[in-house]
């Protein structure tokens, strides 16, 4: 079924995610050009109703907060720092990919400079279309740099175009998606690059 040879998914640093992310980072990922691109993507993709942010932080980067925003990652106190986010749960998604939410609770599900991370993407990407209300958007950005020994094998293997196509792929892979749009989303940007690639429920 997978598009993916054997070690794709494996890390340098495969010690529990709890570990590494125990330690808060109240810093920025991504330039400030960077994430005004993230911002305006957001806005041009209209996620004003019921969001979750994955794999979320102290920032969402969104330019106007959405009805409301739940903010999922692994560092509580970043979390509870999150301005827009109305609620927030610390989850382990390499541990457990389902998603701890209700069929059909959200509007869009977004994920930045974070979809490197996952080892079991193509779990949480099925689960998306289960918590996404019909037409329901899932937005993936990516700039970069990572964690290297947190990222896996695969995603330090390859240049940025090479990072769209797996994200483009854990799309297709799984049923429920439309074609994905991959965008380079700051082209001649002097900064740190914004690709970013989406789909919405079919
Ligand atoms: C590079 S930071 C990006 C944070 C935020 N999305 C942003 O745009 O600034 C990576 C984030 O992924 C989250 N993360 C890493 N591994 C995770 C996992 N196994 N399950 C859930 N979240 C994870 C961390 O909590 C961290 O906030």
């Amino acid at each position: 079924m997978t598009a993916f040879p054997p070690g794709f998914f494996d890390r340098t640093d495969d010690t529990d995610d709890n570990e590494f992310y125990a330690f808060d980072r109240f810093v920025t990922h991504i330039d400030e050009g960077a994430i005004a691109a993230v911002g305006a993507l957001y806005t041009e993709l209209e996620l004003t109703g019921d969001v979750l942010d994955l794999c979320s932080s102290w920032i969402s980067h969104f330019e106007a907060s959405p009805a409301t925003m739940t903010a999922l990652g692994m560092n509580g106190a970043e979390l509870e720092a999150n301005p827009m986010a109305t609620s927030h749960v610390v989850h382990d998604l390499n541990a457990d990919p389902v998603l701890p939410f209700a069929h059909d609770s959200f509007d869009a599900v977004t994920c930045c400079v974070s979809v490197d991370y996952l080892t079991r993407p193509l779990e949480v990407f099925a689960d998306v279309t289960r918590v996404l209300r019909p037409r329901g958007q899932f937005v993936c950005s990516f700039s970069n740099r990572c964690f290297p020994t947190k990222a896996i094998r695969g995603w330090l293997r390859t240049d940025d175009q090479g990072h769209c196509e797996i994200v483009a792929t854990y799309f297709r892979e799984v049923d429920g998606f439309d074609e994905p749009t991959v965008q380079h989303r700051n082209p001649g940007a002097p900064g740190d690059p914004l690709y970013a690639v989406w789909a919405s429920l079919l």
